[in-house]
């Protein structure tokens, strides 16, 4: 391992441990630390895409070599999926740019659309959603909030700060992932969507998530749970396990907002971002 990687990686550990919650740790700063320099920086990762996250074996290289040599082959193990597209997607759409401009259509319906009276006269702006459109992991909110309707953009206030916490901890970047919200439109006060405006606003979240064929989504809360795996089982029991929306794998994990509330739920979350991770080989 370089000394560059060992320092990102000691630099992400403090920083994921700091984020589950623990204090007294000492400030890294890491959660500036541009790690799309790094990756791209040609003599540390010669060979591998730019936003490619390390393989299990490429991050643990101690503890691979200290395992005793076993005496039959070991059978050899699928690779884990890359965080990046591969372009085989059969007969969905293939192509970066046309994926784009299939969800610009899309969004361009979205900021005229008038379904719902009472969230399109309050609203300052949609919400479309934001990231990679080869994304391979989608995480997936409720609805917008105040500071998301000003801007357009999903999870931009506090919860959508700790939602970057939890992306830079897991090895992620907002560019590499795909943000997006059940429901277009801030929903007044911050309530609950209803179920009529769920309905109304489905076929664009099913639209996007057609184009963008993500392998995994994360249900940020039980609305997005719940409605995406058409379900009224509690958070608490869909929780830890894999659940399955067409070809996605799904996997349901506390609301940042709720993380705000309630701190104590953050390694929770943590738990499941390991599992998550651990399906592209990354071990958190
Ligand atoms: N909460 C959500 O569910 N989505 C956002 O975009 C912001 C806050």
């Amino acid at each position: 391992m370089s000394d560059i990687d060992l320092k990102k990686t000691l630099l992400q550990h403090l920083d994921s441990l700091r984020w589950s919650g623990l204090g007294d740790l000492p400030q890294t700063g890491a959660l500036e630390f541009d790690f799309s320099d790094l990756e791209a920086a040609p003599d540390t990762q010669p060979a591998k895409p730019p936003q490619s996250p390390k393989s299990a074996t490429e991050q643990a290289p101690a503890k691979v070599a200290a395992e005793p040599t076993p005496s039959k082959p070991t059978p050899a193990q699928p690779a884990p999926p890359t965080l990046l597209a591969e372009g085989d997607y059969g007969d969905v759409i293939s192509d970066a740019g046309q994926r784009s401009a299939a969800l610009k259509v899309i969004a361009e319906e979205v900021s005229a659309c008038t379904k719902c009276a009472e969230l399109c006269s309050n609203r300052t702006k949609t919400v479309f959603g934001v990231g990679s459109a080869e994304a391979k992991i989608v995480f997936l909110g409720e609805g917008p909030g105040a500071n998301e309707d000003q801007q357009g953009e999903p999870f931009v206030g506090a919860a959508g700060q700790l939602l970057d916490k939890i992306l830079t901890a897991s090895s992620l970047s907002r560019e590499q992932v795909y943000i997006v919200n059940v429901v277009k439109c801030r929903p007044p006060a911050n309530r609950n969507p209803t179920d009529d405006e769920i309905k109304n606003c489905w076929n664009y979240l099913e639209r996007q998530l057609e184009i963008i064929q993500p392998t995994h989504i994360v249900c940020l809360g039980s609305v997005a749970a719940k409605s995406l795996l058409n379900t009224k089982l509690s958070l608490g029991k869909m929780r830890k396990q894999w659940h399955q929306y067409r070809g996605s794998k799904v996997i349901v994990t506390y609301h940042p907002a709720y993380l705000l509330r309630t701190p104590t739920a953050k390694k929770h979350v943590w738990e499941d971002m390991k599992l998550l991770m651990a399906e592209f080989g990354v071990e958190l």
